[in-house]
């Protein structure tokens, strides 16, 4: 079965279709790619996937289950976790505790437990803890735990995004531009990671980027948007050599 299914899924902003009758399918372990020009609807179609935007047509499925109007609360508990295109950090928050906010999810204990600090709830703590810091060494942010977040670099705060991110143990784990303002190196690095990532478990992963070249090399499979529509859909070869995406995108410049 499809870990996400889109049937259909439009989102109009007065008179611009943002998102337009979108349908697809994301098998799990997947490294799927999204790209596409500016304003092409990239960003709405994860914001309808993640519940912060509610479709004016079509359905969301995750593993099967009808998600298309629950909250970014519920959706999160099924299983998604997302990183944004703008970095949303809290700043004055250490690396580590940062990260800890992520592996709060779906843990729960009451008011109760944590204000007692029951046994229950040291225990979860420490485990998160141990988590937590396997997550940032995989991250290659260990070091950095007790820094605060802004005395990151850009390519570093994306990681430790990714690090948030991953901490609410995913199923699904979406991407809005992990790469960008992260040089050549960093790029390389994160493809490596991701590919480490769905390799090594259940995680999935549906990826926006700028960067076409890293979308080619790294994802299974590839969906390119133009003005809110899919405009196609495939193996990185089948989308490099599509004459549409080559005309409305890929050529642009080349
Ligand atoms: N909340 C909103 N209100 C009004 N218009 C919006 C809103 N969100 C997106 N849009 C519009 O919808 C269209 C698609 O925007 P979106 O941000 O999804 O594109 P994108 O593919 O992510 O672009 P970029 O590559 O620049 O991030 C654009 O015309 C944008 O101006
Ligand atoms: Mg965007």
């Amino acid at each position: 079965m499809s870990i996400l299914t889109l049937k259909n899924v439009s989102k109009s902003f007065g008179g611009v279709r943002a998102v337009n009758g979108v349908s697809t399918s994301v098998q799990p372990g997947e490294l799927f790619g999204v790209i596409g020009p500016n304003g092409a609807g990239k960003t709405s179609l994860f914001n309808l996937i993640t519940g912060l935007i509610q479709p004016d047509e079509g359905i969301v499925l995750l593993n099967g289950i009808d998600i298309t109007h629950k909250s970014p609360e519920q959706i999160a508990c099924l299983g998604i976790a997302r990183t944004y295109q703008t970095i949303r950090l809290f700043d004055t928050m250490t690396v580590r505790e940062n990260v800890m906010v992520g592996g709060h999810i779906g843990l729960d204990y009451s008011l109760f437990d944590v204000l007692f600090r029951r046994r229950s709830f040291i225990f979860r703590e420490t485990e998160l803890k141990e988590r937590v810091d396997k997550l940032l060494d995989t991250v290659g942010l260990l070091k950095r735990a007790n820094d605060t977040a802004s005395e990151l670099s850009y390519g570093e705060q994306r990681r430790l995004e990714l690090a948030r991110a991953l901490a609410a143990k995913p199923k699904l784990l979406m991407l809005d531009e992990p790469a960008a303002g992260m040089n050549n190196r960093e790029a390389s690095e994160l493809a490596l990671l991701l590919r480490r990532l769905v390799s090594d478990g259940e995680l999935t992963v549906l990826l926006i980027e700028h960067n076409v070249g890293m979308i080619l090399n790294l994802c299974d499979k590839i969906a390119v948007m133009n003005f809110g529509k899919k405009l196609a859909e495939g193996l990185p070869n089948e989308v490099r050599n599509d004459s549409a995406v080559v005309e409305a995108y890929l050529g642009k410049g080349s």
